[in-house]
């Protein structure tokens, strides 16, 4: 799976609509109420061979590598906290889709949904969109399993299929999404997204065509760079022209009339063709939106084959920072009524300029060792970092590697740089934390200090 933002089921039916709950629109986009408070841990390892999220119990096996620390995030709902700037986002994306994209009745097209659980089963996550059981996108080190078949959603496309054969034609997903990942400015374990699908009917997609009763969107043609085999050219040409259309407009609603926006050709598992967005930022094209035309046979295997359709996946923290000038994805976790008070909004569309909150000075300390022969990931030690140290460590960034000429033992240096957002740490307590973090890698990782 490419995954967005490097800047990258049916237990069926039953199970997903207790967690689906439908937004309903707030028809002036005035905001009334207040943020709510954080809301509490939802996750507890009360069972030492199992672990309890939401109430239910996982059994614990050798994919387990979930942490306490992203077990602590689970829940915390930030896209539903009122005036949080992921919701500012959110709430101005369902807007313009709202106001935009109207049925015959002139109800909003698009379903919203913003409430899924972000546990879903290693189908949902990959199987369900044709992802290969080898494809390295599965791989313990780049996700958080619970056990071998459950995990928290690595894109908030596991939701697709399902909601697809619920019998939605047109729908957005907004999700906490969980990756375990390098740890810097623009990095953290646990981001937002936003899915959206739209499908076709052969009348729906020619309707506004002239001659359209007499085009097809499927046929038995072969499948080219441009097209999958059951697909007729004029159709993807056409589905491919309004899904750029569609997400041109949304980055403009969201950014204003100037946007300098490109389109790149890509590759997703569960789309082709596929592309990508990028838009110029401070003289720099950023990715920010990845798409395409969904596989016919993920679609079929929900049951809507007499239709074609497209998908997209955003980031929302990366549109965020863009957006609002938030130097550092941490921010978006912190309870610091300084950083809250500048989205208090008294209508969604309202201009925010951010100013950074006062940068504290960052202590830098590094630790090298000898890593074992077999058996160590790079993002086993990050994970370690995090949980030890939490969000006061902002960088991790492995400086040096050697193999010793002899032994042939290989050594790793990494240079942890640790800054809290809201004061000015104490060189003691980075030490404490710091011989933590040795202590740590030594006992768990089995590596051999060079302390
Ligand atoms: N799920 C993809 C990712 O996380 C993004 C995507 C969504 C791509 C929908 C195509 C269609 O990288």
């Amino acid at each position: 799976m490419k995954i967005l933002c490097k800047f990258s089921s049916f237990p069926q039916f039953q199970k997903i609509s207790q967690c689906f709950h439908l937004q309903s629109r707030n028809a002036s986009g005035n905001v009334k109420q207040t943020r709510s408070k954080t809301s509490t841990s939802v996750a507890s390892a009360a069972h030492s061979d199992a672990i309890e999220l939401f109430g239910k119990f996982y059994s614990r096996d050798d994919y387990t590598n979930v942490t306490p620390k992203i077990l602590s995030l689970v829940g915390k709902s930030l896209l539903n906290q009122i005036n949080h700037p992921l919701w500012l986002i959110k709430e101005r994306i369902k807007d313009h889709f709202y106001t935009h994209y109207l049925s015959r009745y002139r109800n909003p097209l698009f379903s919203v949904y913003d409430n899924l659980s972000p546990v879903v089963s290693t189908e949902q996550n990959f199987d369900s969109l044709l992802i290969p059981p080898d494809h390295a996108s599965r791989k313990k080190g780049d996700n958080f399993y619970l056990n071998q078949t459950n995990m928290l959603r690595a894109h908030t496309s596991a939701h697709q299929r399902d909601l697809i054969q619920a019998g939605l034609n047109a729908f957005l997903v907004f999700g906490d999404v969980y990756r375990r990942d390098e740890i810097d400015k623009s990095h953290y374990p646990v981001f937002h997204q936003m899915e959206g699908v739209r499908l076709f009917t052969n009348h729906e997609l020619f309707a506004n065509v002239k001659n359209g009763e007499e085009l097809d969107i499927f046929e038995k043609g072969s499948r080219t760079p441009c097209k999958q085999q059951s697909h007729t050219l004029e159709a993807v040409k056409l589905l491919e022209f309004d899904l750029k259309q569609t997400l041109n407009k949304v980055m403009t609603h969201l950014f204003g009339k100037g946007l300098e926006i490109r389109w790149v050709d890509c590759y997703f598992p569960f789309t082709h063709p596929s592309f990508e967005m990028e838009i110029k930022f401070q003289g720099e094209w950023l990715e920010v939106l990845g798409c395409g035309i969904m596989e016919q046979q993920l679609i079929n295997s929900a049951g809507a084959q007499d239709r074609i359709g497209y998908a997209f996946g955003l980031g929302l923290e990366r549109l965020a920072m863009i957006l609002f000038g938030i130097p550092d994805i941490r921010l978006f976790w912190s309870e610091d009524e300084r950083f809250f008070k500048q989205f208090q909004v008294t209508h969604i569309d309202q201009n925010i300029t951010f100013q950074p909150i006062s940068k504290y000075p960052p202590l830098i300390n590094d630790i090298s060792f000898w890593i074992p022969r077999e058996g160590y990931e790079e993002n086993d030690f990050y994970d370690l970092v995090r949980n030890i140290a939490g969000d006061l460590v902002e960088k991790v960034s492995l400086i040096d590697q050697f193999t010793h000429p002899k032994t042939e033992k290989i050594s790793h240096c990494y240079r942890i740089t640790y800054r809290h957002m809201e004061r000015t740490l104490t060189q003691e307590e980075v030490c404490s934390i710091h011989r933590a973090i040795e202590k740590g890698t030594v006992e768990k990782l089995g590596v051999e200090g060079r302390f």
